[in-house]
This record gives structure tokens, C-alpha cells and sequence, in this order.
């Protein structure tokens, strides 16, 4: 009686087990990410910002550290930027924090802009003009082997 039990107890609950705990997709593995940006990142300017994307092949996304709403931890981003504001590089995610739209440099407002809704950026990533109502969320990163490189936090979503 009590094996039956069991085994009817099981049965309930192992479909809530996997709606809780899902196995990542066949194929998904976080890592770091290696992409090439146009220019060494030591050479960077104050206020020059570099684009880039997160790999294609296999399809990559980076993953955001920090922010909030959409651009909470977690999120991923497809693009980013390296920037050098007042000295310091910052690597953000691309993505704006309202509904995620993608940010632009404004070479010469020195901001990034949304051009979905109006928000724009310091190039710090706090936010200049709403709606946005977070910064734009960094990137986990460091440099790579190669200057003209960087190694960035993210996830390979399939092969
Ligand atoms: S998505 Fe950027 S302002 Fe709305």
C-alpha cells in the first residue's frame, strides 16, 4: 500500500518538479564569449564607444549583470558597447532598460539614445532622460588575449 502511495505521490508531483526546475534546452551552455571589437580597447577615446555583437555562430547572447526590469541580472543581450567615459571603460549591454529597444551612441552629446521612446543615457549608462526608468545594465567582462579583444559573460543558445 504504501509503494502505491508513493508511487501515486510521485506521479502528482514530478510534472510541478520539471515546470519548477526545467532542464536548460538541449544544447545551451553558459561561458565566456570572445568577440573582436574595431580597434584595441586600450586605445579607446574619451567618449568613443565600440559596438559589438555577440557571436552568430553558434547563435550566442551575452548576459546582462545588472540593471533592473528588462535589463534585470540574467537578461540577454544580443550587442553591446564598450565605452570610455571620464578615463574608465564600461562594457553595456545594447539594450535600452525601457522595453529594450537598442541604444545608439550620440557621438556628439556624448550619450547613448533610445530611438524607440526618447530615453538617452550618460555614457556612464545612468539614465539622462526618461522613460527609462534604470541604467543600462553592464556586462561581465575582461580583456582578452589579443588587445583587440574581449572576453564577455554569456550563454551559447544552440549549435
Ligand atoms: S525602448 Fe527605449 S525608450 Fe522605450
Amino acid at each position: 500500500m504504501a509503494a502505491l502511495m508513493t508511487s501515486v505521490a510521485v506521479t502528482a508531483i514530478a510534472p510541478l518538479l520539471v515546470y519548477l526546475w526545467p532542464h536548460p534546452p538541449k544544447g545551451q551552455k553558459k561561458g565566456i564569449l570572445t568577440v573582436a571589437l574595431d580597434k584595441p580597447i586600450d586605445q579607446l577615446n574619451d567618449g568613443e564607444a565600440l559596438r559589438f555583437n555577440a557571436p552568430a555562430s553558434p547563435n550566442s547572447a551575452f548576459i546582462m549583470a545588472d540593471g533592473g526590469g528588462d535589463n534585470a541580472a540574467g537578461e540577454l543581450a544580443f550587442a553591446g558597447f564598450a565605452v570610455k567615459n571620464n578615463g574608465k571603460v564600461s562594457v553595456f549591454a545594447i539594450n535600452c532598460s525601457h522595453l529594450g529597444c537598442s541604444v545608439a551612441l550620440n557621438a556628439k552629446d556624448k550619450s547613448f539614445d533610445c530611438p524607440c521612446h526618447g530615453s538617452r543615457f550618460h555614457l556612464d549608462g545612468t539614465v539622462l532622460n526618461g522613460p527609462a526608468p534604470v541604467p543600462l545594465s553592464h556586462l561581465t567582462w575582461k580583456q582578452g588575449t589579443d588587445p583587440t579583444t574581449i572576453d564577455v559573460d554569456g550563454i551559447v543558445l544552440g549549435y
